[in-house]
């Protein structure tokens, strides 16, 4: 069959497969010479939300589990040591170190054997033997002259590294001593006491790694920033997810509480420790060691657009559904002004300055604001307006991004995207937050979901995409082709999908509330799952327009899309096979002369429930080939479950 010249539109409505005769391979043909839509150099980005102990016990690096005894049990975390019984240690909050995070232990000693606090970490804590650990806590001696002991211990007791510090201060004052564990050990403690005669008060007890990502004093942990910097993320989207709505008003997400020192951050309950009856997680609290400075710092440093979303006056849809009343929305709407100055403002302004305080005097260059998170119904409607008409007034230069709820299917979708769409164009969101939690069958049909989307209005921003596959909800090969497959359909119709991302991120295989999840840690080791390796070949692969494609027979369950790449001068095709036979294809670039060389062929296959695992974590993991095509037309042939990459160095 020869394709015939059409427009951009038609081209991709004949990506619908047409039948083959039985002897003709099907085929692929990739108008090289006719682009198509320009691809958002943003498009591929990651949500980050502090859910399965993404943040407290993840990312933040923090060792210390209720490091401030803030959790309304103080001592959650930790365990009194007192081995001659002589020895005090109690909860107080009078005259404290801190009045944002009040409480504190006061421990006395009255003999040689140590009184005081074992922390057990988030889940244990992780060391690595030979790096070093920067302990700090603030103190103040009441009576006597009594020495801090400081101790890492394995599980079965044995110290790896130990410090005494001596001359406390009288009046609270920060002590630091630097550990160096002898072996690496994922489930270790932290011991810290009083020896001798003597009484003391200790608040904000902590242990970081030296070794944070940048190395920066009280930073994230390297190996999950690196992770997130390979994937090369066009937009960082924080801090949620339904954190960002809380399970009532009073637990909502403020960024305001989120800045400044971190001993002035006020703790609060993390909505997901409580939020699954199968998964309670008692211990789930938020730090906010990670805040919004973090974040706008941690989208600098991976050169990712900062996406902040922020409450809209509603909590969870799912849980409370509290509303703020429509006349009383000032303050939330304030709060998006306010860090607008905070991004992007003067050092000269109030919040601006506030940014320079942390260290920060360029702007951040905010362009994107969510309003509200998974929301729906007529009352997000009002007050998405109410944000929309003063952001569109103050802060043309923002783009907007709008929910349409949880489900990308149902009424609460249709209606919303209705109003949106009919709302005056300067009040429109540039995009709107499409979330989508589906079995594999559902992501393969979306392949061609937005081909006859309404190219009008608002554009797509995917916020929220996983397939959920098997029981439990499995990160296997199988998921991630059928994500695969969805995804080319975004960048066929990269005119109106914009921006895309996973979700969750993060999850600790000791603590987690959902799954699947991008990326699996434990104490010390990530683990990224057939489903990292799927964003990553496409954010790696973006290229800056859409090669249209004509395809004539392609059989159930393969999918395409292309690309150019300018720089390289390289056509790029994205071929998922997610049947289970090698399929062979025709390809065809029109507009090519010749191709410049050998092609780079980047393959992700193996077996449909093919997992990585901490034991075999690459058992799924991309390969790369050269590989000499046969001129500009070929047939090639794409294996069963798999994911191939083709770029071809054109003339
Ligand atoms: O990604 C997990 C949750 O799924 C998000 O917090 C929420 O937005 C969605 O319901």
């Amino acid at each position: 069959m020869t394709p015939k010249t059409v427009s951009t539109l038609a081209l991709v409505l004949a990506f619908l497969a047409a039948p083959l005769t039985a002897a003709e391979p099907p085929a692929l043909t990739l108008h090289a010479d006719r682009p198509g839509p320009a691809i958002n150099p943003q498009m591929w980005g990651v949500f980050f939300e502090d859910i399965n102990f993404g943040a407290d016990g993840g990312l933040y690096a923090e060792r210390v589990k209720n490091r401030g005894f803030e959790f309304p049990e103080p001592l959650m975390g930790w365990a009194i040591e007192n081995p001659a019984g002589t020895g005090i240690v109690e909860v107080r909050n009078d005259d404290p170190f801190n009045a944002k995070n009040a409480r504190y232990v006061r421990v006395r000693s009255s003999g040689s054997a140590a009184t005081g606090l074992v922390n057990e970490g988030f889940r244990g804590i992780g060391l690595h033997g030979g790096e070093r650990y920067d302990f700090s806590t603030r103190i103040r001696v009441r009576s006597g002259e009594p020495v801090l002991r400081v101790e890492l211990r394995a599980p079965d007791g044995r110290v790896l590294a130990d410090d005494r510090l001596r001359r406390l201060p009288g009046q609270w004052g920060k002590v630091t001593a630097t550990l160096r564990p002898a072996s690496t050990e994922p489930q270790a403690r932290l011991f810290v006491g009083l020896e001798g005669e003597g009484e003391a008060d200790l608040d904000f007890v902590s242990l970081f790694p030296r070794q944070t990502w940048k190395q920066r004093s009280g930073g994230l942990r390297a190996d999950m920033v690196q992770a997130l910097a390979d994937l090369r993320p066009g937009f960082l989207r924080f801090p949620g997810g339904c954190i960002v709505e809380g399970f009532d008003l009073g637990n909502r997400y403020q960024w305001k509480s989120t800045i400044g020192p971190v001993e002035e951050r006020p703790t609060m309950i993390n909505r997901w420790n409580i939020e699954f009856k199968h998964r309670l997680t008692p211990d789930y609290f938020q730090s906010f060691g990670l805040g919004f400075y973090e974040y706008f710092l941690l989208s600098e440093d991976l050169g990712a657009a900062p996406l902040p979303i922020l409450n809209c006056g509603m909590a969870c849809q799912f849980n409370t559904g509290q509303l703020v009343p429509l006349a009383e929305l000032d303050p939330y709407i304030q709060d998006a002004l306010d860090l607008i100055e905070f991004a992007n403002g003067p050092v000269t302004s109030k919040w601006g300055a506030r940014r320079a305080a942390m260290g920060h005097p360029q702007p951040f260059h905010l362009r994107l604001l969510g309003i509200g998170n998974e929301q729906w119904g007529p009352p997000y409607l009002e007050r998405y307006l109410a944000f929309a008409r003063v952001l569109r007034e103050r802060h043309p230069e923002i783009q907007l991004v709008s929910a349409v709820g949880p489900d990308p299917d149902d009424e609460r979708f249709r209606f919303l995207w209705r109003e949106t769409r009919a709302l005056p164009a300067p009040l429109q969101p540039a995009f709107v937050d499409e979330h989508f939690y589906r079995p594999p069958a559902w992501f393969y049909s979306a392949a061609n979901r937005y081909d006859r989307y309404d190219r009008r209005g608002p554009k797509v921003f995917a916020g929220e995409y996983a397939a959920h596959d098997g029981q439990p909800r499995t990160n296997n090969l199988r998921s991630a082709l059928a994500e695969a497959a969805a995804m080319t359909g975004f960048e066929r119709n990269a005119d109106v999908v914009r921006m895309a991302s996973y979700a969750p991120l993060f999850a600790h295989v000791d603590a987690w509330q959902w799954r699947p999840n991008l990326i699996w840690v434990d104490n010390l080791r990530v683990v990224r799952t057939p489903n990292y390796h799927v964003q990553q070949l496409f954010s790696r692969n973006r290229g800056d327009a859409v090669v249209p494609l004509t395809a004539t027979g392609l059989p159930d369950r393969v999918f395409a899309s292309a690309v150019r790449d300018p720089a390289r001068n390289e056509v790029i095709l994205k071929l998922v096979n997610a049947s289970d036979r090698p399929v062979p294809v025709r390809l065809n670039l029109a507009g090519v002369r010749a191709l410049r060389g050998p092609a780079t062929v980047v393959t992700l296959s193996g077996q449909p429930g093919d997992e990585n695992t901490f034991d075999q974590p690459d058992r799924i993991a991309p390969r790369t080939t050269r590989e000499r095509l046969a001129g500009t037309g070929f047939v090639r042939e794409f294996a069963p479950h798999s994911l191939t990459v083709l770029r071809m160095p054109v003339r």
